[in-house]
């Protein structure tokens, strides 16, 4: 029987597996709700660490603290889908940990991801194992250029993808990816011409239970995600299809907790799947303004298995603009006083002590009658923040 919070006699302790910007929001809605929180993290310090007393800063690596970590959680979820699954194993004999070791295999190599979700009948992109370079000259061969070789694993904010556009290039991305101290297996997915990109936030308890957020439209400069427009403008159908292909995403892997799902709208108004997180997403933190159960709030249902709250807008349309560190230095801003005095934007700082170029650092959202106008309020913002 799993616990829930009523069943407990103390304040349940949510263990997090990681210390950032996610693990962070999460906790503000964990405190919010009456439970305690427990950060296990490599250093001192970090976004979601200086929040409690409950700080690991040894890192799940440290089996000592690992222990420690373990002994003051309950239940331990996750805001890094790059840790071991062994170790999520080790945790598993413990403690309930959501998502699941297994889920956690299904996903963190794209290659497997991508596998699992073609089986459960989800359009992908054509995708191929890549172990030689030769097989990057057949894909090419096969599926055309350009095409997009990426890291099975450790990928994210597009560092571990590359666009090939012709065969010559091949020798270069071997040489990044596979050539180095440390190799980083491979797998290689032709290249979708899409009109735009799509996200859609699932949350899941373990009685298979479930909450569908709208489908937004997620804007990347550089393989990096600036702006979240929610919800998505496309036509009724495709949100119903994005969103249905979303939660057939969730189930493929069984997953509980949050899941964010990432798709492209391609020219011919086809949804195909590309990734899926499994945890809180940055498409889906526009939710905190803008619907009445935001997914960090969700996270924390989802794995304590209560009810999951409405996934629905409590505005007409909001806009997410991240803030992406524009120098190197201390991470604390020069000047939010002009930005503050722009209505309806809430300011969130990660509170990351240093910034580097493109580091996300925070966001901020607005809400709005209109997508339009929440794009607006969101851009003035920006413009009027300082680094
Ligand atoms: N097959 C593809 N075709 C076209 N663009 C792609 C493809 N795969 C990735 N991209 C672009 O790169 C971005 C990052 O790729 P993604 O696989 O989501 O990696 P990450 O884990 O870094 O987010 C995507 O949001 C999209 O803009
Ligand atoms: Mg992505």
């Amino acid at each position: 029987m799993l616990p829930s919070l009523t069943q407990l006699t103390k304040p349940l302790t949510l263990g997090i597996l990681g210390g950032g910007q996610l693990a962070k929001m999460t906790a503000h809605e964990a405190y919010r709700m009456g439970l305690r929180v427990a950060i296990i993290e490599h250093g001192e310090d970090s976004p979601a660490g200086v929040m409690t007393k409950l700080e690991f800063p040894g890192g799940w690596k440290d089996s000592a603290e690992l222990e420690r970590f373990i002994q003051a959680s309950d239940i331990i979820t996750l805001e890094n889908e790059f840790i071991d699954p062994e170790i999520l194993d080790v945790i598993a004999e413990r403690r309930l940990v959501f998502p699941s070791p297994q889920t956690m295999r299904l996903v963190q190599d794209k290659y497997t991801q991508k596998l699992t979700m073609k089986g459960a009948g989800i359009p992908t992109p054509e995708f191929a194992e890549i172990t030689t370079k030769e097989d990057l000259v057949a894909f090419g061969q096969k599926h055309g250029y350009p095409f997009v070789a990426k890291t099975r694993k450790f990928g994210y904010d597009g560092y571990g993808n590359a666009t090939i556009k012709r065969e010559t290039e091949i020798d270069m991305v071997w040489r990044r990816f596979m050539e180095g101290e440390d190799p980083r297996p491979l797998l290689a997915e032709s290249f979708v011409t899409f009109t735009k990109e799509l996200a859609v936030m699932v949350a899941r308890n373990k009685r298979g239970e479930i909450a569908v957020y709208p489908c937004v439209q997620t804007i990347q400069q550089g393989h990096i995600c600036v702006t979240v427009l929610a919800p998505a403008p496309i036509e009724d159908h495709l949100q119903r299809r994005a969103q249905e292909i979303a939660v057939a995403c969730v189930e493929a892997i069984g997953g509980v907790g949050v899941f964010g799902i990432e798709m492209f709208l391609t020219l011919a108004d086809e949804i195909v799947f590309n990734e899926i997180a499994p945890r809180p997403h940055n498409s889906g933190h526009y939710t905190i303004e803008a619907c009445h159960t935001s997914q960090f709030e969700n996270v924390i249902r989802a794995v304590t298995n209560m009810p999951l709250g409405s996934a629905k807008m409590r505005v007409p349309a909001a806009c997410m603009i991240n803030l992406l560190g524009e120098r190197t230095g201390s991470g604390v801003p020069d000047s939010v006083i002009e930005m503050l005095k722009v209505d309806d934007v809430a300011l969130h700082l990660y509170g990351k002590k240093d910034v580097r170029m493109g580091r996300k650092m925070g966001h901020l959202t607005a809400t709005g009658a209109t997508v339009d106008e929440a794009f607006a309020r969101a851009s003035e913002a920006l413009n009027r923040f300082v680094w």
